[in-house]
């Protein structure tokens, strides 16, 4: 491969074993971390757009909506900061404890993280459930957002730690797996609650209890992963661990590669200075720019917007929030296809087919949105051309479904090396929380200004990250979690920042192997 490539994926290092039972089952239950984070994503759209809610906790906005006279603009008949406020303000709680996450996942391991997100989590759930003032809503969705920097700082690590390399991309996967299920099951819910006399916000809001209780059990009677009892002391538990989850009491040469990986990381008493010395770059630089583009796709339009957005169409209630729950299933099964090739076809062949379909529908999108709409905003559109509109999301949210969403996860958990893969991964959550924020705040203004412009920004992102991955992503699929260091620096761009020794282990390695 010319570019970004560098080493051909067959090259990656075998270790003796098999896929068990026992890590499948494992890696399915920390899976379960990501309902949480899916939930949330998919429930607060439909619960803003609640009139009694509206009613309880924001009535000037609910007064605004009344007395609408319906003659503004269609690009910006929603926008309103107070509500998107409520939506966003959890991805700032979750920036902020995936720091503390980080620590807590290096010292205490990754169940411990997942035990902990798993429980601030349920603890929110039940304050927004009752929540009988402004305050109680407020306080409830900072715990939530807790509980989603924890998760989503420790459970992909987990999963790729615990994974045997040619299937760490799938096992991996079952996160956003987990994720699309958890806001496919929030459509459904909001569309069942918007249909109750009462109390439907409270419903949708207190079912949140559901997942996080999934996920705190499961976490209880997960075993920890071999990397983490290393790093943590615990040698002899490590090697047990290892043999269970590989099938066969023959682990020596991942075990030793594992040892090593963390006598190195032994010696880094500070990751966070440690991970911006230069032999880090091409993880930092990575794992800072993945989340980054994966929220300028422009996803989070759908996923939190998509009823305001039928809406914006020209589309009735009913079939806006049934147009949500068709882009959710979408969403579901896409990432299903992703589990399926991610490990046989690698991760830049996704990445690289998911851009180019995401930035043909994106431009259809705009186009036909600008004329029926134009410039001013008025106009309606046809029942034709709205099916075409949703067809054309269908197919975007698909692609997204099989590339930057899963891919957004996986890549950063499985490119640093032990010392500093916590940091890094606090780092991913934080760039991703902290632009799902932004998106989360901006989009309606960036609607109302931009108009059918919008798609084509979105679209313009979407072109730009396409080509930093064909040039500057090299493929990672099959190489083992401690070795990918040969992966850098077989690169054309990053091999310079890799020193020679920062391989040596893995030559050691092979050569004993031979
Ligand atoms: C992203 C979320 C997004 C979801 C959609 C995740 O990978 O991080 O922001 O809402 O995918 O399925």
């Amino acid at each position: 491969m010319a570019v970004g490539g560098g080493i051909s994926a067959g090259n990656g290092k075998q270790y003796e074993g098999r896929v068990t039972p026992f890590v499948i089952v494992a890696c399915l239950v920390a899976a379960t971390g990501g309902l949480i984070f899916g939930y949330d994503i998919g429930i607060s759209g439909g619960v803003t757009s609640m009139d009694e809610f509206l009613q309880k906790f924001f009535p000037a906005v609910y007064e605004k909506q009344k007395n609408a006279t319906g003659h503004e603009s269609q690009y910006c008949k929603f926008e309103n900061h107070m509500l998107t406020l409520f939506t966003s303000s959890l991805y700032l709680a979750a920036l902020v404890a995936s720091f503390f996450a980080s620590a807590t996942t290096r010292k205490f391991g990754r169940k411990i993280s997942m035990t902990i997100g798993g429980m601030v989590f349920l603890v929110g759930a039940v304050l927004n459930g009752a929540a009988i003032n402004v305050a109680m809503l407020i306080i409830g969705r900072i715990l939530l957002g807790v509980g989603i920097g924890y998760a989503n700082q420790s459970v992909p690590v987990y999963l790729s730690e615990m994974a045997p390399p040619k299937l760490r991309g799938a096992l991996n996967i079952g996160f956003q797996m987990a994720t699309t299920i958890g806001i496919f099951a929030a459509n459904l819910v909001n569309y069942g609650t918007a249909q109750m006399k009462a109390n439907g916000w409270r419903v949708s809001l207190a079912l949140a209890a559901l997942p996080a209780l999934i996920m705190t059990i499961g976490a209880l009677f997960l075993p920890d992963t071999p990397n983490s009892l290393i790093e943590r002391g615990k040698k002899d538990q490590a090697k047990e661990m290892l043999q269970k989850i590989r099938g066969t009491p023959n682990v020596h040469d991942e075990f030793s590669d594992l040892v090593d990986a963390s006598a190195v990381s032994q010696q880094v008493r500070h990751p966070w200075r440690t991970i911006l010395e230069p032999k880090y770059r091409p993880q930092l630089v990575i794992t800072c720019l993945i989340p980054l583009f994966q929220q300028l796709t422009g996803i989070n339009v759908i996923m939190f917007y998509a009823p305001v957005l039928f809406k914006t169409l020209g589309f009735a209630d009913d079939a806006s929030l049934m147009s949500a729950v068709v882009t959710g299933l979408v969403n579901v099964f896409a990432t299903a296809v992703s589990i399926v090739v991610v490990d046989r076809f690698g991760r830049r062949v996704l990445f690289l087919e998911g851009g180019i379909q995401m930035l043909a529908c994106q431009i259809g999108v705009g186009v036909l949105i600008a004329s029926v709409f134009g410039v001013s905003g008025n106009g309606a559109f046809s029942k034709g051309l709205g099916n075409l509109a949703l067809a054309l999301i269908c197919i975007y949210v698909a692609a997204f479904a099989w590339s930057w969403g899963p891919l957004g996860w996986l890549v950063p958990s499985e490119i640093h090396p032990m010392e500093i893969r916590s940091a890094g991964q606090s780092i991913n959550v934080s760039v991703n929380m902290f632009f799902t924020f932004v998106i989360g705040q901006l989009f309606l203004s960036m609607l109302c200004h931009m108009k059918f412009g919008l798609f084509f920004f979105f679209g313009g992102w979407v072109l730009l990250m396409t080509m930093f991955v064909y040039f500057f992503v090299p493929e990672t699929k099959n190489m083992p979690i401690e070795e990918m260091n040969r992966v850098w620096k077989a690169h054309w761009f990053w091999g310079k920042y890799i020193p020679d020794d920062a391989v040596g282990l893995s030559h050691k390695s092979s050569d004993h192997d031979a």
